[in-house]
């Protein structure tokens, strides 16, 4: 299941003042032991629900998710009523048409929808987006401005030509995007209010590879992932020498970053006069760590844990790789066994 997941294509545009109600459909075909749809729903990059087209219901799963559901048992029963009938048949006619269309007979073949909305809840402003892959490749997109769907791919021409005479499907359509999703969001986002508008500020710490190495400074543990860091040379933030690294996910769904300063040209009583400045979007008060040689963290002249957890890592990653290999080589020769004995 994971594999099939990191087919995704659709790459995260997460803005950082936004919330996001994101729908995803996974229907495979030629892939055995897997549910021939696969559908989530994605609240601020948070997994909120789950069905397929095995289990049949939405399971929430978020506390904050069972709860809309005990509210609002009719909601519940949209969801169900879509995962149980409308979207298995509705991906299943299109998987066949594309298949067609292709001249996929047989093998593996991965159809893909991502839907839903953004919501700004400074500015009130919605965004919507549709989107559609198979195999891997982007295949139509829904236009919401001018109602109709590009085809990136001449496979999907015709698609696109049906769908847009649908005027009443559209409309519909349109009604769910713009309207009904970004009411749903609200409503997720009210009742998700502690896990999705909660603030947790990082721990910062100033790390160091080796004695010329740029200073790195390091926050990791922060919620949302709307944040600035940067550093300062008295008081004023500094451009030059900096080079600041993308905001990352880690695995307990909060967030990390590093700003490096390189400090090669910087005279050791010089240091003092600079410090690195974090900031939480809606938090007041900044996190400021001032350079100081004594607070660096680095990891040469002892083997410190971090040197330790480092060669712990790749020690772990190459026996898992060889185990992989050797694992992979036994089915392989199990599978040429088999086919010896059949031909
Ligand atoms: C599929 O097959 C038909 C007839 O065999 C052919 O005309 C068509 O070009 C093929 N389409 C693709 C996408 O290969
Ligand atoms: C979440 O909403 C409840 C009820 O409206 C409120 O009491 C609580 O303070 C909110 N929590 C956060 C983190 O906003
Ligand atoms: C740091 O700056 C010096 C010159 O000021 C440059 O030679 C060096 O390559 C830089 N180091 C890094 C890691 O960018």
């Amino acid at each position: 299941m994971k594999t099939l997941f990191l087919l995704f294509l659709f790459c995260h545009v997460s803005s950082p003042v936004k919330h996001t109600l994101k729908f995803f459909f996974t229907a495979s075909s030629g892939v055995p032991n897997f549910p021939e749809l696969v559908a989530t729903i994605v609240v601020d990059e948070i997994l909120a629900g789950y069905c397929d087209t095995n289990t049949k219901t939405i399971k929430p799963k978020q506390d904050w998710m069972k709860k809309v559901f005990e509210d609002d048992p009719q909601h519940l029963e949209h969801y169900n009523r879509h995962c149980s009938e409308n979207d298995p048949v509705f991906f299943k006619t299109l998987m066949d048409s594309l298949k067609q269309s292709f001249n996929h007979s047989g093998g593996i073949h991965i159809l893909q929808r991502m839907n839903g909305c953004e919501w700004d809840d400074e500015t009130g402003e919605v965004n919507v987006f549709v989107q559609y892959g198979y195999d891997g490749d982007f295949f139509l997109v829904f236009d919401v401005k001018t109602e109709t769907w590009i085809a990136s791919k001449p496979q999907a021409i015709t698609t696109k030509q049906i769908w847009d005479k649908d005027k009443d499907r559209i409309t519909d359509f349109k009604k769910y995007l713009t309207q009904i999703f970004p009411g749903w969001l609200k409503k997720y986002v009210a009742y998700g209010n502690s896990t999705l508008l909660r603030k947790d500020l990082p721990s910062v710490s100033l790390l160091q590879k080796t004695p010329s190495s740029p200073v790195s400074c390091h926050a990791t543990g922060f919620y949302p992932d709307r944040a600035t860091m940067f550093w300062r040379k008295d008081g004023e933030e500094r451009h030059e020498d900096v080079d600041h690294g993308d905001i990352l996910p880690n695995d307990d769904g909060s967030f990390q970053m590093s700003v490096d300063l390189n400090l090669s040209s910087v005279t050791p009583e010089d240091w003092r006069r600079y410090d690195c400045v974090f900031q939480l979007s809606g938090v007041k008060d900044d996190l400021i760590t001032t350079l100081d040689k004594a607070k660096i963290r680095t990891n040469w002249g002892k083997t410190n844990d971090m040197t330790f957890a480092i060669t712990a890592a790749v020690v772990v990653f190459v026996l898992a790789l060889i185990l992989f290999i050797a694992s992979g080589f036994i089915a392989y020769k199990k599978k040429k066994g088999e086919r010896k004995i059949k031909d």
